[in-house]
This record gives structure tokens, C-alpha cells and sequence, in this order.
């Protein structure tokens, strides 16, 4: 068997320190999947972990997808990742169709995980939505799949957005589930990563809803490709309060709006919300917007300005897709062979 877990503080410790994380190719980037995750990739990288990102196209398909969108999606939000700053060789760069494993320790975790644990996932109500009825299968077992994801390589530790939470804790269930049921210490018990300014970036629209690629208006949103004066109009006309900002963090309790711009301008100046708002405070909005669009145009123009560069070679990205899928099978196969040989199943050891 490849690594045990030791049952200590940090149920994590025995195995190598390995980052994995996601994200599903079903439209363009938000400025809420750069802040909240790809961003805090890109931190992580180079440093104490192996880094593995995967762009989830089975995860995708879970809803409709049109297949020539999808793979556009697919090779776009490769060209993000490298944009912003994912190295293909320093990380595992690949997408997840492309290395069957996943699904195949998906499958062996629907049988690990029970109907009412899935029952009560918020993603799957939101994602249904009233007609459960005629939500697809795949929708319903889609934290199998994530669970599947991240244990297949052994990783430790997870870096996403606050709406991930729930899923995180349901991949520990399933791996504490799994040892216990066989009797072994093979799965680690993976840690959440959720750090940050800007862990739930919220609509522009609405201080109470996610920021989003699936909201109906596209101003809730500023996405990766947005030019500078769409960003900047998006900001200008971003739902606010009347009240200038406040010097302390207590200053923005009750005000969703003013909250959300501030943890983006903390976020996308690399500093935390109590330093954002020594500098900001004091400030309407009518002084403050100007200087977060500025800001913002000056971060995302590099990335969206890169991606359009490297969307003129798509045969480079899908080279790219296909030499890191390779090396994330390397350390795949070999973690499913040993689930195999643990469940009973003949022949996985030859
Ligand atoms: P998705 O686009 O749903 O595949 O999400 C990919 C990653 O981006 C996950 O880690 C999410 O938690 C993160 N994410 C998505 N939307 C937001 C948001 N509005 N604020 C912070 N993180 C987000
Ligand atoms: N469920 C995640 C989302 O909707 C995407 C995802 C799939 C993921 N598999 C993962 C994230 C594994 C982290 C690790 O955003």
C-alpha cells in the first residue's frame, strides 16, 4: 500500500503535503473564481505542496452543455489558469476526463457515500432547484465525483471558495467512512484551504447572492475577459449605500454592498480588510469606485490581455492537457489499484 495515515492531531501528516483543486468549465471565469481560487493557486504553488489543478469537464456536464462550447470552455479556462500565473510544469495541469481514475474511484465512493448525506447538500437544491425531479443523476452524485477527485491523489489539503465547504466536509466523511468500513488508514483526511479577502465574492447586484457565471445579468459579474471599460462600468454602477466607508471592519456590519467591494479591493491589493480599510476609509463611493476599477483593470488586463494570446494556440493548450493528464495518472493509478485490491476487486493487483 502506497502511504498510511497516522491518527494524530493533523490527520493529514503522513501523507505527502499534495494541493489539489478544480474548477468546472461551464463558462467563463468571474473575478469571484480569481479571487477566491485561482488566485490562492497560484500562492500555493512552488512552496511546501505538490500542486495538481484540474478543470472538472465531468463535473460540467452534470447540467446541459453545449459540446463545442464545452470544449472551448475547457481550453479557455486552461489558458486562464496559465495566465494568472499556473505554471504546466511546476504544477499538474490537466483536464479531468482525460484521467479515467476519477470516475472510477467516483464510482467506488457512491457506494461509500449514503443518499441522505447527498440529500442535504445545498449545491444540489440551489443547482435543481424546484423541479428535483428532473435534475440528472450525475447532479445529485457530483461530491462522490469531488471526493473522488481529490483522494485519488492522496491530497491534502484543498484550496477553494467559501460555497465549497460543505463538499469538503463531505470528502472527509467518505474517507473516514471508507477507512472505517475497510478497516484500513489509506485515506487521508483532507484540510479546507479557505483564506483569504475574498472567499465569497458577491454579486454586484445583490450583496446577498454570489458572484456567479450562471446569474442572468451579466453586470452582477465582472468576468476574466471583461475589457477595462466594462469592468469600469460594472464598478460605477455596482449596487451601494449612501454612507461613506468606514475605518473599521465593525463600520461594514449590516452593509452586504460596501463589505463585498472592500474585500475585493483588499484581495486584488494583496493586503486584508483591516489594512484596505486604513487606506480607503473615510471615502464615499464616488471616490472609492474610480479607484477600485483602476485597480482591478490593472490586475485582470495582464491575464485577460494573456489568455486571448494563448487562445491563438489551442494544438500548445491541448499538448499542455495531455502531458499533465500523463502525470497525474502516474500518481492516480497506482492509489486506485491499492482502493481495488482494499475492496475485494480481482485481478487489480496483476
Ligand atoms: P466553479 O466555478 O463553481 O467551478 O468554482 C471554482 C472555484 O471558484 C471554487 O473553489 C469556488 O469556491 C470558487 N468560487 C466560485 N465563485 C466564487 C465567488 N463568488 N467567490 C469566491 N470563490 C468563488
Ligand atoms: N465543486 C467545485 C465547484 O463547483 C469544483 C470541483 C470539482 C472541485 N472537484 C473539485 C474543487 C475538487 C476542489 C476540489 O466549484
Amino acid at each position: 500500500m502506497a502511504e498510511a495515515a497516522q491518527n494524530t492531531a493533523d490527520p493529514a501528516a503522513a501523507f505527502t503535503p499534495r494541493v489539489f483543486s478544480g474548477i468546472q468549465p461551464s463558462g467563463g471565469l468571474t473575478l469571484g473564481n480569481y479571487l477566491g481560487a485561482i488566485k490562492r493557486f497560484v500562492e500555493m504553488q512552488g512552496g511546501a505542496y505538490e500542486t495538481i489543478y484540474c478543470m472538472v469537464d465531468l463535473h460540467a456536464i452534470t447540467v446541459w452543455q453545449d459540446p463545442a462550447t464545452l470544449a472551448r470552455n475547457t481550453r479557455e479556462l486552461c489558458a486562464g489558469f496559465i495566465a494568472s500565473g499556473i505554471d504546466p510544469e511546476q504544477s499538474i495541469l490537466f483536464n479531468q476526463s482525460q484521467v479515467p481514475e476519477h470516475a472510477q474511484l467516483a464510482w467506488i465512493f457512491n457506494t461509500i457515500a449514503r443518499m441522505g448525506w447527498l440529500n442535504r447538500m445545498t449545491q444540489f437544491k440551489d443547482k435543481a432547484g424546484k423541479n428535483r425531479e428532473n435534475a440528472s443523476v450525475g447532479l445529485f452524485a457530483y461530491p462522490a465525483l469531488m471526493a473522488a477527485d481529490i483522494l485519488v491523489y492522496h491530497a491534502t489539503h484543498v484550496p477553494v471558495g467559501e460555497d465549497q465547504k460543505q463538499h469538503l466536509e463531505l470528502t472527509r466523511d467518505i474517507a473516514a467512512k471508507f477507512n472505517h468500513d475497510y478497516g484500513v488508514d489509506f485515506f487521508p483526511i483532507t484540510e479546507p484551504v479557505i483564506e483569504g479577502a475574498a472567499t465569497r465574492v458577491m454579486s454586484l447586484r445583490d450583496g446577498s447572492k454570489k458572484m456567479s457565471k450562471s446569474d442572468p445579468s451579466d453586470m452582477s459579474r465582472i468576468n476574466m475577459t471583461d475589457d477595462a471599460d466594462a469592468i469600469a462600468q460594472k464598478i460605477r454602477k455596482a449596487r451601494t449605500d449612501p454612507e461613506a466607508l468606514p475605518s473599521e471592519i465593525a463600520g461594514l456590519e449590516g452593509r452586504a454592498e460596501a463589505r463585498n467591494l472592500v474585500n475585493i479591493y483588499a484581495a486584488l491589493s494583496d493586503q486584508d480588510v483591516e489594512q484596505a480599510l486604513r487606506e480607503v476609509g473615510g471615502k464615499q463611493f464616488s471616490e472609492f469606485k474610480p479607484l477600485l476599477a483602476e485597480l482591478a483593470v490593472a490586475k485582470l488586463a495582464p491575464i485577460s490581455g494573456e489568455m486571448a494570446r494563448l487562445m491563438e494556440d489551442t494544438a500548445e493548450i491541448d499538448r499542455i492537457l495531455k502531458r499533465g493528464a500523463e502525470r497525474a495518472r502516474s500518481i492516480a493509478a497506482p492509489i486506485l489499484k491499492d482502493t481495488y485490491e482494499i475492496v475485494g476487486l480481482v485481478g487489480a493487483g496483476s
